[in-house]
């Protein structure tokens, strides 16, 4: 590891894209490679997210010019992702069956050191930046690239994958649209986003949705059902409801598929569902739920995405080459920057419930539930 004071250029450097996909991904790494190479910096990709520094034996590969060839308009990580391995809480498990977590920061550190890396490159979201700056803090140079398709990152103004999720489940509205009115039906889809209302917000408004739910403001089903109703007696019978993931009615808590530990966040299912059974008790309408899931995460990356993830990537290296430490890479308004990694952990960005686009939504007669 270089010493903590000397900005000198990296000169060989090791990327992994940790967390859940996102697509955009391998446009990051391939511009990262390019502009790398162009610097002459030495790129080493981690498997898996930190799994390939903290398995024995480790997964690491070289990444050169040839093996990002052809990558830019594929969906997920060439390099594969994990939201599981946390080199600050590793989970074991004991020979009586017992788990426990245990911190391999000190694992990863040293196969770094073992493989003569310089800087340690994460692509990733909040928890992946949280990981980061700890290494920070430890003396490990990290230079951060924010991924996520929820774009709850507050220091930058989006994130790559956003684009591509919202583009997917506007196509979802719009495929449900006709269905629902063929049937007379309230067709709610429930879309990701985890804490954060903005796919289900800018999907929403993007498909015509005529209710949209999101985990910062909190439902009132019976604003829902007379909303329904309203449109009902104006003669339009069917209705498209976009539920947030992490949306709850007044009072309640979002609903957890399985609980989080320890450095895991928990997993999120079944706001659809509840909001369906809520409107089914209250009303006669014929209810049906779509669960868009993982294909917001899948599929190629949009134009925007494929060009915010190159731009990220050729930052990121450039910041390499100038030896900079401790930097996340940022969107501030049109211009590609970079921020202190310690100012990005612990800024998330959520949908204001009286900012402008929420305005906007209610100022087009869509009921947000609260
Ligand atoms: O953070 C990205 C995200 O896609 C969230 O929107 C969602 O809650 C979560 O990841 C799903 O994670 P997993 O792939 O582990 O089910």
């Amino acid at each position: 590891m270089g010493s903590p004071h000397t900005p000198r250029p990296f000169r060989r450097v090791c990327l992994l894209t940790a967390g859940g996909d996102a697509p955009g991904l391998n446009a990051v790494i391939r511009a990262f490679v390019k502009r790398a190479d162009a610097l002459g910096i030495e790129v080493l990709g981690s498997e898996d997210g930190f799994s390939g520094l903290m398995e024995s034996p480790r997964r690491v590969v070289p990444l050169d010019r040839a093996s990002v060839r052809g990558i830019l308009h594929r969906g997920g990580s060439i390099l594969g992702c994990s939201n599981k391995a946390n080199p600050f809480a590793e989970l074991v498990t004991a020979a009586d069956g017992t788990e426990a977590s245990v911190d391999a920061s000190a694992r990863v550190r040293s196969n770094l050191d073992a493989l003569g890396v310089d800087a340690l490159v994460l692509v990733g979201g909040d928890g992946t930046m949280y990981m980061g700056q700890r290494f920070v803090e430890q003396g490990v140079p990290v230079i951060g690239v924010p991924k996520t398709i929820d774009n709850d990152l507050g220091v930058t103004d989006l994130t790559f994958g956003f684009d591509t999720a919202v583009s997917t489940a506007t196509w979802a509205i719009d495929t449900l649209h006709s269905t629902a009115e063929a049937h007379d039906r309230v067709m709610v889809l429930e879309v990701m986003g985890r804490d954060a209302g903005w796919i289900a917000l800018e999907s929403g408004i993007a498909g015509g949705g005529d209710i949209i739910l999101i985990p910062e403001i909190p439902y009132d089903i019976d604003r829902v059902v007379a909303h329904i109703e309203a449109r009902a007696e104006r003669g339009t019978t069917f209705s498209l409801v976009i539920v947030g993931e992490g949306a709850y009615p007044v009072g309640g808590a979002p609903s957890v598929l399985q609980a989080g530990r320890e450095g895991h966040l928990p997993r999120l299912g079944g706001a659809g569902e509840r909001v369906a059974s809520l409107l089914r008790e209250r009303m006669k309408h014929d209810v049906r739920v779509t669960v868009l899931g993982h294909l917001q995460r899948g599929g190629s990356p949009t134009a925007f995405d494929r060009v915010l993830g190159t731009r990220f990537g050729v930052h990121a290296a450039e910041l390499c080459h100038r030896g900079v430490r401790g930097r996340l890479v940022v969107l501030a308004g049109t211009r590609v920057t970079d921020v202190s990694l310690a100012e990005a952990v612990s800024n998330p960005k959520r949908v204001d419930p009286n900012g402008e686009l929420a305005r906007t939504a209610r100022a087009i007669d869509i009921e947000l539930g609260g």
